[in-house]
Order: C-alpha cells, then sequence, then structure tokens
C-alpha cells in the first residue's frame, strides 16, 4: 500500500506580527523543529496526531483541525473521506510556532505526492493557505509561507483579498534564539479581533504605532540582511514594546523578556498572537545558556533552537 510522507517546519515571527495584519511587512523565519505528515489512500477519513503539544493545545485545536484539513481537501479537489492522516514530528505544537501552519504544508505536500497531483511548491504554499482558513478566521498566510520556503521571509499581506507578497530574503545568519514559552494557548482570532476594536476607539494612537513599526521594519530588514546581529537585537526591543503597546503582551511575557535582556540577550520580543504563546530572544553562543537558564528561572520552559531552516520537503 502506498503512503506519502512529507514534514513542514515550524515558525517564528521575527517582525511584524499583528502588523502584518494591517498590510505591514512583516519578517518570520523557519525554525529547526518540523512536523510530519503521511497521507494513504483509504476507505474511509482517519486522523491520527502523534505531535508533542503544549498541555491542552491539540483539544481545543481539534475542530478547527478538521475543517482544515476539509479546506485543503476541497482545494486539491480531492475527498478527505478517502484519506488516511497520520501527523508527528518533534515540533511542539503550541501558540505561536506555526505548528497549524507547518501541519497545513506538510499534510499538502503529502497528499500532493500520494495522489500525484503535480503542484509545485507555490500552489502547495496555496493549498496550505487554505487551511489556515480552518484554524484562523482570516490568516495572513506568513505561518504557511514560512513553512512552505523555509529560510528568512519577507511578507506583506495583499490587499482587500488579493494576491500577498511573499520574498525569500538573502539572510544566511545561522544565529540562535532562545524561545519562551508561557504554557497558555492564546485564541488569535480574538486577540486580532481586540486589537482592531482598539484600534477603532483610538485611530491617532495606532496611526502613530503603525509609523512608529513601519520605520522599524525597514530597518529590520536591512540589518538581517547585513547579520548586524546588534542591530536586530535593538529592533525586536523596539518592536516588543510597541506590541507591548496595542495590549497584546501580558504578565508572563514581560517576565521572561526582562529576565532575557537581563542575562545579556541582544534582543527580546513576544512573537506571534501574543497574551500567551511565546517569546524570543537573540542570542550568542556565549549567552544562550544563560538566556535559556534564567527564563527558566522564572518558571517558564526554553528552548535554544537555530533559524532558517529548510522547507517543506517530501520524505518519502
Ligand atoms: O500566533 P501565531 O504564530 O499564529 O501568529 C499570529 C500572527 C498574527 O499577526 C497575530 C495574526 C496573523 O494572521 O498574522
Amino acid at each position: 500500500m502506498s503512503v506519502a510522507k512529507a514534514s513542514a517546519p515550524g515558525k517564528l515571527i521575527l517582525f511584524g506580527e499583528h502588523f502584518v495584519v494591517y498590510g505591514m511587512p512583516a519578517i518570520a523565519t523557519a525554525v529547526e523543529g518540523r512536523t510530519s505528515a503521511e497521507v494513504r489512500r483509504a476507505d474511509r477519513y482517519s486522523l491520527v496526531d502523534d505531535r508533542p503539544e503544549t498541555p491542552g493545545y491539540k483539544r481545543e485545536k481539534g475542530g478547527q483541525q478538521a475543517e482544515s484539513i476539509k479546506l485543503m481537501f476541497k482545494a486539491m479537489g480531492l475527498d478527505a473521506s478517502k484519506a488516511s492522516i497520520a501527523l508527528g514530528g518533534d515540533l511542539v505544537a503550541a501558540s505561536g510556532v506555526g505548528a497549524s501552519g507547518a501541519s497545513c504544508a506538510a499534510i499538502a505536500a503529502a497528499a500532493n505526492a500520494e495522489f500525484g497531483l503535480g503542484l509545485s511548491r507555490e500552489e502547495i504554499n496555496d493549498v496550505a493557505y487554505e487551511g489556515e482558513k480552518g484554524y484562523h478566521g482570516t490568516p495572513s498566510g506568513i505561518d504557511n509561507s514560512c513553512s512552505t520556503w523555509g529560510g528568512f521571509i519577507w511578507f506583506k499581506k495583499g490587499d482587500s483579498g488579493g494576491k500577498s507578497e511573499i520574498r525569500p530574503m538573502e539572510s544566511k545568519g545561522r544565529f540562535s534564539i532562545v524561545v519562551g514559552n508561557t504554557g497558555i494557548t492564546s485564541n488569535t482570532t480574538k486577540v486580532v479581533e481586540d486589537v482592531k476594536a482598539q484600534m477603532e476607539r483610538d485611530r491617532a494612537k495606532f496611526d502613530r504605532i503603525f509609523e512608529e513599526y513601519l520605520r522599524m521594519s525597514g530597518e529590520a530588514r536591512t540589518a538581517l540582511d547585513g547579520n548586524d546581529l546588534h542591530g536586530i537585537g535593538r529592533l525586536m526591543n523596539e518592536n516588543h514594546a510597541l506590541l507591548r503597546e496595542i495590549g497584546v503582551s501580558c504578565k508572563e511575557l514581560e517576565e521572561m523578556v526582562e529576565a532575557s535582556i537581563g542575562a545579556g540577550a541582544l534582543g527580546a520580543k513576544l512573537t506571534g498572537t501574543g497574551r500567551g504563546g511565546l517569546m524570543i530572544a537573540l542570542v550568542t553562543d556565549d549567552t544562550k545558556a544563560k538566556v535559556a537558564s534564567a527564563i527558566k528561572g522564572t518558571g517558564f520552559k526554553s528552548e535554544i533552537t537555530g533559524i532558517g531552516a529548510e522547507g517543506v520537503k517530501v520524505i518519502r
């Protein structure tokens, strides 16, 4: 019996979560942790999800996951009731690490191989984007793009349903990041809605914040392309301050950001949705162990990861 298997990396947003929803550029990178998907032709639908997880994540997202798979199979012109899917890999399914984007890209690539559809990488990304709609009402597309293309991605969402600009970046930076995990699964749709409601109440404040972010995102791109670690770190701190101002940080994230800086990180910020989820700290070989243990000292889990990893690939 045939079975196809593909894997795709998770992602971390380095710059621009939330701002990306309003058409501003964001920069994300693929991480070392990967989700694998096996897809096999079958008489009836089945799903086995063996991904490691932040406790409660898979139960919370179960309904959205079923919807996501349905949407992807529809986009590929396939019948999901004739497929058996098994998910695994070492990417811990948690808010902020692009777990849904990684699983969508891996499922799309494995289904493409199993059913011999001949889709290009760009088309696999389009299918994975359809899958992301099952998780977030209006995804920006940055997660699935990162999981599909790998490396560093400069991303700008298309205007009112138009195509997004997705540019793989030059940066070959192989620096390390420490990821701190609040253990809280945040609800992206709700946090995005809250930000929007706030913006509608105070346009002037948001205009100023958006302007500052736009300047910062241009500088971040230059710093990344030039491998300017100190510049990247400083800009991460500035980006975090803006995210705090739009109300998406929380006590747990603030504690970890502060501990990281205190332990010598070049910069630290929340990553992804916020109000739970993850934070990241930029570290050197000399500081990574110290920063990871400072985060643990605040009572949360931390992990060191390389970034700029390879995009989706078929394993067999
Ligand atoms: O929590 P994550 O990693 O899925 O990131 C969400 C990023 C947002 O900008 C808040 C929403 C989006 O769709 O881009």
